[in-house]
């Protein structure tokens, strides 16, 4: 009797702390393990073939075998059940795996979710994770896929060789809404504080994406976040897509981390390119007279 009261009090406590306290791992700006200090908990934070970068456009090299970029079930509008998560970092689309990358890479890979990086600290503060020629731009979109023809789901292919591929697109701001983000931007409030889900009834992916998805950028690279695993081949695409002065607003000011303050500037700085090459699928105009590398 004596025993199974003193182990029910041990669960109770124990369930507590699990519910009270989520253990931030890292943040960006704040906090013990900032970004500064990301290699001292995740080692491969420090390694050498780091994402994201600054692309240099005279230092891109044009190849013109990468045309053949291929995309299938983005097409939308799309109906089901897509969770929309804040996870404290971010907020996040879950996506179907009907949606595939099928041509233009060395496989083929499946979708998984996309999500958000934006700024917003100070006035005017841009938060695209990747920037081009020194630029940061109003926000950066990542749609994240995995190897599937070499692995059978995302959590096996995440820290694994070619595990995984991103779509990366940069935003401006325009004066016109941009209606396909209406829902995902206005369901924002329902998950204003971290680990909260809702669920979208329709997206449609290619709508959300520029028209121009045949110029683009390539390098090998890892994810932006701990634990900043090396094994992501990113197409950063040199279209933007434009969103109202209002939807980065509300994409600013709208949600919350896990200490309650509010998420803003939640992108990493541009890591050393060191001995990689940055491909482009288009000879990339450059100012002044002055000439790409064609290879
Ligand atoms: C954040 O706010 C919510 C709602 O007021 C509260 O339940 C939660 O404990 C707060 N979290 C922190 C870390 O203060
Ligand atoms: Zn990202």
């Amino acid at each position: 009797m004596r025993c199974s009261i003193q182990l029910s009090f041990y669960i109770l406590l124990l369930l507590s702390f699990n519910c009270h306290s989520h253990v931030v791992e890292w943040t960006y700006q704040e906090g013990e393990v900032d970004e500064a200090n990301w290699a001292k908990k995740y080692p491969l934070c420090g390694a050498t073939h780091q994402s994201p970068i600054d692309i240099q456009k005279k230092k891109v090299v044009y190849n013109s075998e990468m045309s053949s970029f291929e995309l299938e079930g983005y097409d939308g509008p799309l109906h089901g059940d897509f969770e929309l998560t804040n996870n404290g970092h971010s907020v996040q689309i879950g996506l179907p795996f009907t949606m595939k990358i099928k041509k233009g890479l060395p496989h083929v890979y499946t979708a998984v979710q996309m999500h958000l990086h934006w700024g917003g600290l100070d006035l005017e503060t841009s938060g695209s994770e990747h920037t081009i020629d020194g630029m940061r731009y109003m926000a950066e979109l990542h749609i994240v896929h995995y190897n599937s023809e070499l692995y059978g789901s995302f959590d096996e292919a995440k820290d694994k060789p070619e595990g995984l591929a991103v779509l990366a697109f940069l935003y401006e701001d325009g004066h016109f809404e941009n209606t396909y983000y209406s829902e995902v931007i206005s369901k924002l409030t329902t998950i204003r504080y971290a680990g909260q889900v809702t669920k979208v009834k329709i997206l449609d992916p290619l709508a959300m994406l520029p028209e121009n998805l045949e110029n683009f950028y390539r390098y090998q690279g890892s994810l932006t976040t701990p634990p900043c695993t090396e094994n992501v081949l990113w197409t950063v695409f040199d279209s933007k897509v434009i969103l109202s002065q209002n939807q980065i607003k509300l994409l600013e000011n709208t949600l919350l981390d896990w200490h309650n303050k509010t998420l803003r500037n939640d992108y990493r700085h541009a890591q050393p390119l060191n001995d990689r090459v940055v491909k482009s699928s288009f000879r990339v105009k450059m100012p002044k007279g002055e000439y790409s590398i064609i290879k």
